[in-house]
């Protein structure tokens, strides 16, 4: 039977809303019920989408999904409660109303040696973001403030939220990953006023990075079943934006990162002047960077390749054209392949190691699809070029 696009991505909606209600009501079995339901849905959407943009989108839910889903099993953590309050101070007067805190003061523990590739990014980070803090006599010699936009663009999975957490990491400052579940909500005049809180959280610290992954979803027109409501969300955003940096304090440095895998869709008021002025783009990892993703991949593990068939370096070739996120989850699929085998041998008492092999790596690539086409890359060319 034909797959009906439009049938299966209302369910997929309905499935969400019941997702985020049943959350809300703290009734988690059925919430997970329901988020299953979304998980496998978002995949065949996915999967069946045929224009690039929809694809990425679906990848890209999809992956969130599973991540909500694992906070939530293994953690208790529960995205639609208020995860840490403060409560209002007002001088005696009776505690009225609580307010989310969205940042995290323990740093994260990665930094850009940890990302793979991406050797100018990496370099423009520095430059931008890292000396400022390092040598600010200087940088104020050239310049009236510091602090930057940073606009981080690209396929999926090839490390947009991995790096502005290692610029957190390397900043060692309060860090707050905003998307759009935490901002967008049904009673229209919230969500502004939910980034409004955001912006004013922020300027409570002296260093700190705010980071609002899938800018598309929070601003692209597409998405708003209510234009007004799209609009007060990006006026309230922009009206934000425009007094983060500017301070002039040397010890101090703010910054604000965006991540999209459809820049092209962004409203323009977004990219214009001095809004995300520095434009990042994350591609796919090149030799090295692969060499460096499967090499720590094995780091802890090196024994599974031992007395084989297949080397750090054949895989790293024919993972060419894979995401970083595509490389880890081949990978894990490939050892679980083995592991499988151990654990039958273990039963036979065969006491043996199971290396992975050409045959299970196989296996797992037939039957893996990619998911950045060569036909996606060249969108993202085209807007690096400023063509679209
Ligand atoms: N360049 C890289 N260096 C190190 N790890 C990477 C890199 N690219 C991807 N990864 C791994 O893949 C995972 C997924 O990448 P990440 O979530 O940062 O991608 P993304 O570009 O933000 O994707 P999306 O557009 O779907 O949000 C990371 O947590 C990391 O483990
Ligand atoms: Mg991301």
């Amino acid at each position: 039977m034909a797959f009906n696009y439009e049938m299966k991505y209302h369910t997929y909606e309905a499935a969400l809303s019941k997702v985020k209600e049943l959350l809300m009501l703290e009734d988690v079995e059925n919430g997970l019920f329901y988020l299953d339901k979304a998980i496998s849905l978002s995949q065949e959407l996915a999967n069946n989408s045929e224009v690039i943009e929809f694809k990425n989108r679906f990848i890209t839910e999809n992956r969130k999904l599973i991540q909500i889903k694992k906070n939530l099993k293994e953690k208790g953590i529960n995205p639609f409660l208020k995860k840490e309050t403060v409560k209002s101070s007002g001088g005696g007067a009776p505690e009225k109303e609580e307010r989310i805190k969205f940042f995290k003061k323990e740093p994260p523990s990665i930094t850009l040696e940890d990302v793979a590739g991406l050797e100018d990014v990496k370099r423009e980070i520095k430059l931008n973001v890292i000396l400022p803090l390092k040598n600010p006599e200087l940088y104020y010699k050239y310049k009236d403030s510091v602090g930057c936009q940073i606009l981080m663009f690209g396929p999926p999975g090839c490390g947009k939220s991995f790096v502005a957490e290692a610029i957190a990491g390397e900043l060692k400052c309060a860090y707050a990953i905003i998307n759009s579940f935490d901002i967008l909500d049904k009673y229209v005049g919230e969500a502004p006023k939910k980034i409004k809180a955001i912006f004013d959280e922020a300027m409570e610290y002296d260093n700190c990075l705010l980071f609002f992954d899938e800018l598309d979803s929070l601003f692209a027109s597409r998405e708003s079943e209510d234009s007004t409501h799209t609009k007060d969300v990006l006026t309230a955003f922009l009206t934000c934006l425009s007094g983060f940096n500017s301070n002039k304090d040397p010890k101090k440095i703010r910054v604000i990162i965006g991540a999209t895998n459809r820049p092209w869709a962004l409203d323009t008021a977004l990219i214009r002047g001095k809004r995300f002025d520095t434009h990042l783009y994350i591609t796919l990892p090149d030799y090295d960077a692969r060499h460096f993703l499967v090499s720590k991949a094995f780091k802890n593990h090196m024994e599974l390749l031992d007395n084989t068939d297949i080397t750090i370096e054949e895989m790293t070739k024919r993972f060419d054209g894979y995401s970083g996120a595509d490389i880890s989850s081949i990978l894990d699929k490939v050892k679980t392949k083995a592991l499988e085998q151990a654990l039958l041998n273990q039963k036979e008492g065969i006491e043996e190691n199971v290396p992975i092999c050409m045959k299970y790596f196989d296996e797992v690539m037939n039957s893996y699809r990619n998911s950045v086409s060569k036909e996606s890359l060249k969108y993202f060319e085209q807007f690096r070029n400023g063509d679209i």
